[in-house]
C-alpha cells in the first residue's frame, strides 16, 4: 500500500501493476467461457468516468436525479436518526450527491471524517481535496481500492456513529449471490447498535422506462459500454474492432435485471496480445458487460437479512422510481 498524506487529506493507493493483473485475469476468464463475460468495474477509466457523468445528466437516465431529490429533501433527516459523523463511501465516483450529505452533517455539527473508496484514482484526489477546501477541519481518507477485495483497509472507526454509503445503484450491478456477500462484508465495517449502512437501489418499474434509461437516443450508453473495449484494447495490448461491436441493453423480466452486452457483428478473431490469447466471436455473438439488478421492497429485505443486516426506514423520490434505506447490523458479524 501506498500512503500520502497532505493537510486534511489522506489517500491510500491499494491498486497498482496487481491490477492490470485483475484486468488481466477478467479478460482470461470472461473471454474464455462459453457465454462470454467482462466484470463492470473495468468500465471506469478516465474516460468511462466522464461518459458515466455524462450518463447521469441525460433525459432517459432517471436514478441519479431520483437518488439526488431523496437526499434533497431527507439529508437532515438521515443525520439526525444516524447522528453521522464519519462517512464512508464506496464507488464514491465524484460525490456529487454525496455533498449533500456532508453538508448536512456539517449542519448537524457531527461531521470529521470522510472515506471514500473508488477504483478511480483520480476522483478520488480530486474529491478529497475540494472537501476538505468545502469544508474546514474535515479529514479526507480516501482509499484507491476495490471494493470486492479492500474492505479491510478501510480504517477504524472514529468516535461517533459511521455511516457507510453505497449509492448509485451500484450494488445491483453484481447478481444475487455475490450481492449478499458484499453486503455481508460491508457489514463487517459497522459496529452493532451504533453504525448505519445507508444504500441506494433502483426499484422495479415499467420495463421501457427501463431499457430506455440504458439505452438512451444520443448513444452515450452505448460508446460507454464499448469503451470498455477499448480499455482492453490499451491495457492488454488487444486489437478489438470496438466499432464492429453493437450496444445492446434489455430488461430480463423474470430476473428483473438489466442487462448490458456487446454484440459482434460479424465474425471476428480478437488477438489479446499481453495474454497470448485469441478470442473467436461468432456473427451475432454478445459478451455480458454489466447487470442492474432493479429491486422491490421483498429484494431489499431478503438481501439485507441475508447479509446479517435489519432493514429500516426506506426513502423514495415523489415518483417512487428509486430507493435510499437505512439498515444497521443484527448482530456481530464473525469475522472473515
Ligand atoms: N456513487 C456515484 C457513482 C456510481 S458509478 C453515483 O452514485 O453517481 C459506480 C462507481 O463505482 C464508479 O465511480 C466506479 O469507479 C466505482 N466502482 C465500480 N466498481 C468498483 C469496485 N469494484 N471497487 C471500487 N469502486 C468501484
Ligand atoms: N450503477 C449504475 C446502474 O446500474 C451504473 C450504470 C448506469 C451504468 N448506467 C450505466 C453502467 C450504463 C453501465 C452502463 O444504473
Amino acid at each position: 500500500m501506498q500512503r500520502t498524506v497532505s493537510g486534511d487529506v489522506v489517500v491510500d493507493c491499494l491498486l497498482g501493476p496487481a491490477d492490470e493483473r485483475s484486468l488481466a485475469d477478467d479478460v482470461l476468464d470472461g473471454l474464455t467461457r462459453p457465454f462470454k463475460e467482462l466484470p463492470p468495474k473495468h468500465f471506469y477509466d478516465t474516460r468511462g468516468a466522464e461518459l458515466f457523468d455524462r450518463i447521469c445528466e441525460l433525459p432517459e437516465y432517471y436514478p441519479t436525479r431520483a437518488e439526488r431529490a431523496i437526499l434533497e429533501a431527507h439529508s437532515d433527516d438521515i443525520v439526525a436518526r444516524t447522528g453521522a459523523a464519519e462517512l464512508v463511501e464506496l464507488g464514491s465516483g465524484t460525490a456529487a450527491k454525496t455533498r449533500l450529505l456532508l453538508r448536512a452533517m456539517d449542519d448537524a455539527g457531527t461531521l470529521r471524517r470522510y472515506v471514500p473508496l473508488d477504483v478511480t484514482e483520480e476522483m478520488i484526489r480530486r474529491t478529497a481535496s475540494e472537501l476538505v477546501e468545502e469544508h474546514p477541519g474535515l479529514v479526507v481518507h480516501g482509499i484507491v481500492g476495490d471494493f470486492e477485495r479492500h474492505l479491510p483497509y478501510v480504517p477504524a472507526p472514529e468516535d461517533g456513529p459511521r455511516v457507510v454509503a453505497f449509492l448509485g445503484g451500484t450494488v445491483g450491478n453484481f447478481p444475487p449471490g455475490t450481492r449478499r456477500r458484499l453486503l455481508r462484508a460491508i457489514g463487517r465495517l459497522l459496529r452493532p447498535g451504533q453504525d448505519w449502512l445507508l444504500l441506494g437501489t433502483d426499484l422495479v418499474k415499467d420495463p421501457e422506462v427501463l431499457e430506455a434509461a440504458y439505452d438512451d437516443g444520443p448513444g452515450i450508453t452505448a460508446e460507454f459500454n464499448r469503451n470498455l473495449l477499448c480499455v482492453v484494447n490499451r491495457e492488454l495490448d488487444a486489437d478489438f474492432d470496438v466499432g464492429a461491436f453493437e450496444h445492446v441493453a434489455f430488461f430480463d423480466r423474470e430476473r428483473e435485471w438489466i442487462e448490458m452486452r456487446l454484440r459482434a457483428c460479424r465474425r471476428m478473431r480478437v488477438r489479446v496480445g499481453a495474454l497470448g490469447l485469441d478470442v473467436e466471436f461468432a456473427p451475432r455473438e454478445e459478451l455480458r458487460t454489466e447487470i442492474s439488478a432493479k429491486f422491490t421492497p421483498e429484494r431489499l429485505a431478503g438481501d439485507l437479512t441475508a447479509a446479517g443486516l435489519a432493514l429500516g426506514d426506506v426513502l423514495t423520490d415523489p415518483d417512487g422510481l428509486f430507493a435510499l434505506s437505512l439498515s444497521t447490523p443484527r448482530r456481530a458479524v464473525a469475522a472473515a
